[in-house]
């Protein structure tokens, strides 16, 4: 039976990376035989222009009848008037809290032959492989917000079980791995963040002794992913410090068109590359398209089809140790520049 997925291109570099994506996917499908029914949907800016809505009904049942969604990015300057109370970010919100999925799963690895891609000195790489657990569907991106001529306010709100159901989610892949969870918090000033460590805690006492726990405060965290990457094993956070950290642990692999996610939780699956529609380089066919193809790696993983999964990671080391990089990851002028179409072939030829 063909497997549904639901791809969802959005705005700006979003239906570049998506087209990239759905290329691999074919040619994954075809040599481990597997169907794929892939529909499209509009969501973000794009939905808004269409239909005044960034998430229309339409879109929002296909994702939930789908086996799995993928996204590529949504936003952009046309939609970003303050006094806009429509948003295509509100689209990506609204899937995820819809689709449940609590837990954002980023993993950052650092390719050796792109060690000189990235801005920190290659002796501080060494041994860089950590996964960012970002809860997703609370904290200050859900509470209540505000607005008055003078004044606006965001409440950030976690429950005690949406701090266990993430926090087991770190410690399981934890498990899996050398068994080191760094819980990242304000807890020196703010009162979700001291329930977010007692939580943390009593979950790993309770349920996983073997696990080293320690907890972190976010600015320091912020540091130290910087001046001791290699540190890190599991980070667990909330959602907006899982957001930022992320962003800027990115840095470390040499480009944000590298980094992939999934977003899980009970039900469908939903994936995405954590980079955004990057309007600055919208429509010149330049952007990198290797985040979106390993976020379809960890979707085919997430689907039991470890095979194919493998089949595109490795396909996407084998290009990018070809040397075929996007402008993001040439350091120099004297690299040569590989278009997104390019990019894409050198996977698809690999595969
Ligand atoms: P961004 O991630 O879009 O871009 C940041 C920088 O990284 C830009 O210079 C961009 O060119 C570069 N970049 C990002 N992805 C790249 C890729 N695949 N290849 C090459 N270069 C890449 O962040 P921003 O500029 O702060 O936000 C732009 C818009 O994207 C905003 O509207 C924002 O809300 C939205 N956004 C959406 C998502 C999402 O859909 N998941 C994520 C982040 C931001
Ligand atoms: C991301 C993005 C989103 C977030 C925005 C677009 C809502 O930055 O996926 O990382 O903040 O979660
Ligand atoms: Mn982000």
């Amino acid at each position: 039976m063909a497997i549904k997925i639901v791809c969802l291109p959005g705005d700006g570099i979003g239906p570049e990376v998506t087209q990239s994506t759905i290329a691999v996917l074919k040619a994954v499908g075809e040599k481990f035989r597997i169907e794929f029914d892939i529909a499209e949907y509009p969501i973000g800016g794009i939905a808004i222009e269409q239909s005044g809505t960034p998430l229309p009904d339409q879109t929002l049942a296909a994702c939930k009848e789908a086996d799995a969604v993928f996204l590529g990015a949504i936003g952009g300057p046309q939609w970003e008037n303050p006094e806009a109370s429509v948003r295509p970010e509100q689209g990506l919100l609204k899937l995820r809290s819809e689709l449940g999925v609590f837990s954002n799963i980023r993993p950052l690895k650092v390719f050796p032959s792109l060690i000189s891609s990235s801005p920190l000195k290659p002796e501080r790489l060494a041994g860089v492989d950590f996964v960012v657990v970002r809860e997703l569907t609370g904290g200050i991106y859900f509470g209540e917000r505000t607005r008055q001529d003078d004044y606006a306010t965001d409440e950030c709100r976690y429950s005690v079980g949406e701090v266990e159901r993430i926090a087991r989610v770190a410690c399981e892949m934890a498990m899996q791995r050398n068994k080191r969870v760094t819980s990242v918090d304000k807890a020196n000033v703010l009162e979700t963040s001291r329930l977010w460590r007692e939580v943390v805690t009593r979950v790993v006492k309770n349920e996983f002794p073997e696990i080293n726990l320690e907890h972190q405060l976010v600015d320091s965290c912020a540091m130290k992913l910087i001046q001791q990457p290699a540190h890190f094993d599991v980070i667990l956070t909330e959602n907006m410090f899982g957001d930022i950290l992320s962003d800027e642990a990115s840095v470390l692999s040499g480009s944000m068109g590298l980094l992939a996610s999934a977003s899980i939780g009970d039900g469908v699956g939903l994936f995405e590359p954590i980079h955004g529609s990057a309007p600055d380089i919208a429509g010149l066919g330049i952007a990198n398209p290797y985040a979106s193809i390993l976020s379809a790696a960890m979707m085919l993983r997430w689907l039991n089809l470890e095979l194919a999964a493998k089949a595109v990671e490795d396909a996407v080391l084998d290009a990018i140790d070809n040397g075929t990089l996007t402008r993001d990851l040439t350091i120099s002028n004297s690299m040569r520049e590989a278009s997104t179409k390019e990019a894409t072939q050198a996977v698809l030829e690999a595969i």
